[in-house]
């Protein structure tokens, strides 16, 4: 069985660049589950699906292919929508607000369970997500539960707006996050939480290397054994 280690935690937390970076340095393929989420979120607002109908969307994102390109020098991961690139398109703040709900939906968390699961066939992978250690990997080979306080959290997100050319407002984000993270870990199917085997890492304080460097050691030492 291919290895996988499940890399889980609230939005903001350094996930998705701990998760790249580590894939990387093991040479594992690296998935964002949250980009799978926004794509399917981006594909419902499209076809003006009605988002109160949970058996709408679901059907909905069961009709529309989402998958993960590299760039040549494999620096760059795209989230493709029907082939067509939506990277940029699905990090928008109104693909943000809209996504809590949508993921909320039980078709649609199965749905994409499913794809996730078939994933490790293709070969050893880093994921990461909200449930990754708790449904869809709870074999994983180790698992990590990412976190940071509030206020650095949405430090980093503003930062990574202001990168894309967003500028967003600190108390705004932070009203937002706190809401995202309220849906997330509240909802019935899959919240968000900590898997009782996973590894806490509070990223407060830490690089990212610091934090990659704490996950391959973890890892080497789980799978030494
Ligand atoms: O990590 P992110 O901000 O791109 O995630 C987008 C949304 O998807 C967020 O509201 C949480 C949700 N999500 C989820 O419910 N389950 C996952 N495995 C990954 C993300």
């Amino acid at each position: 069985m291919n290895h996988v280690i499940a890399i889980d935690g609230p939005a903001g937390s350094g996930k998705g660049t701990v998760a790249r970076l580590t894939a990387k340095r093991l040479g594992f393929r690296y998935i964002d589950t949250g980009a799978m989420y926004r794509a399917a979120t981006l594909y419902i607002r499209r076809q003006k699906t009605d988002i109160n109908n949970p058996a709408a969307v679901t059907a909905a994102v069961q009709q529309c292919s989402i998958s993960f390109s590299l760039s040549e020098d494999m620096q760059e991961q795209y989230v493709l929508l029907n082939g067509e690139d939506v990277t940029e398109e699905i990090r928008s703040p109104d693909i943000t607000c809209l996504v809590a709900p949508v993921c909320s939906i039980a078709g649609v968390r199965t749905y994409m369970a499913g794809l996730q699961k078939a994933a490790r066939d293709m070969g050893p992978l880093v994921m990461e997500g909200r449930d990754i250690g708790t449904v869809v990997y709870p074999d994983a080979d180790l698992k990590i539960f990412l976190t940071a306080t509030i206020d650095e959290r949405v430090r980093r997100r503003q930062k990574q707006y202001k990168e894309n050319g967003i500028e967003m407002d600190f108390q705004q984000l932070k009203q937002d996050m706190s809401q995202r993270d309220m849906i997330d870990s509240t909802r019935e199917h899959s919240p968000l939480k900590k898997a009782p085997d996973a590894v806490t890492i509070n990223s407060d304080g830490m690089s990212v290397e610091q934090v990659v460097d704490r996950i391959i050691t973890l890892f080497r030492e789980k799978t030494a054994k």
